[in-house]
């Protein structure tokens, strides 16, 4: 659980104060709240503790708030974040299909988060694009038409990408490391 001292809590704690001095009154609490969860993706306790500090609310109530609406996202997303529309037009070209795609190929349910916070799931309402249905959001970036297979080449252009990104950081601590024996060689010959 994220603490006050945690570099990652400060720095969200921050952001979150930046959000609400321009805004006040508990009409604007929703508006307030899908302000701070666009920002960081997610509502943390501690940043609903500081609306409820700037708007003298009760922690209670704006909890209450954000729970009601089913919006809300109360842990982090992944680092891929899949929205998959179930809209009616979605829905009737078969977005469930797609929505159990994903959640078999990544081996979670929608609003989960894998355990390698790689990838999450979420369902969401119409996002407007109902022309190119069904449709998914893939780290908010419009994908249409989608379906299996679709997620398969999505899926193998990830893997393909993570391991060619592991190779560079496996290459480069190998040169770094080879590095440091060759400084430690001249300082041993120099002494
Ligand atoms: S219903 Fe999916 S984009 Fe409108």
């Amino acid at each position: 659980m994220s603490h006050i001292d945690d570099p990652d809590c400060e720095q969200e704690t921050k952001k979150v104060q930046d959000i609400i001095e321009n805004w006040d009154g508990e009409k604007n609490l929703i508006a307030i709240l899908l302000a701070v969860q666009d920002e960081l993706g997610y509502l943390p306790r501690h940043g609903m503790i500081e609306v409820s500090r700037h708007l003298n609310a009760s922690e209670a109530s704006v909890y209450g708030v954000a729970t009601f609406y089913n919006q809300f996202r109360f842990i982090p997303p992944g680092k891929n974040h899949i929205e998959v529309c179930m809209g009616t037009a979605c829905h009737v070209k078969r977005g469930s299909i797609v929505l159990e795609s994903w959640e078999r190929r990544l081996g979670i349910g929608e609003g989960e988060v894998s355990e390698d916070r790689e990838f999450s799931i979420e369902r969401v309402n119409c996002v407007g694009c109902c022309v190119m249905a069904p449709v998914v959001l893939i780290n908010k970036e419009v994908h249409g038409r989608m379906d299996p297979t679709r997620v398969d080449g999505f899926l193998l252009r990830y893997n393909l990408a993570r391991e060619a990104q592991m190779k560079e950081e496996e290459t480069s601590n190998t040169g770094s490391k080879e590095e440091k024996k060759e400084m430690k060689h001249g300082e041993d010959d120099q002494g």
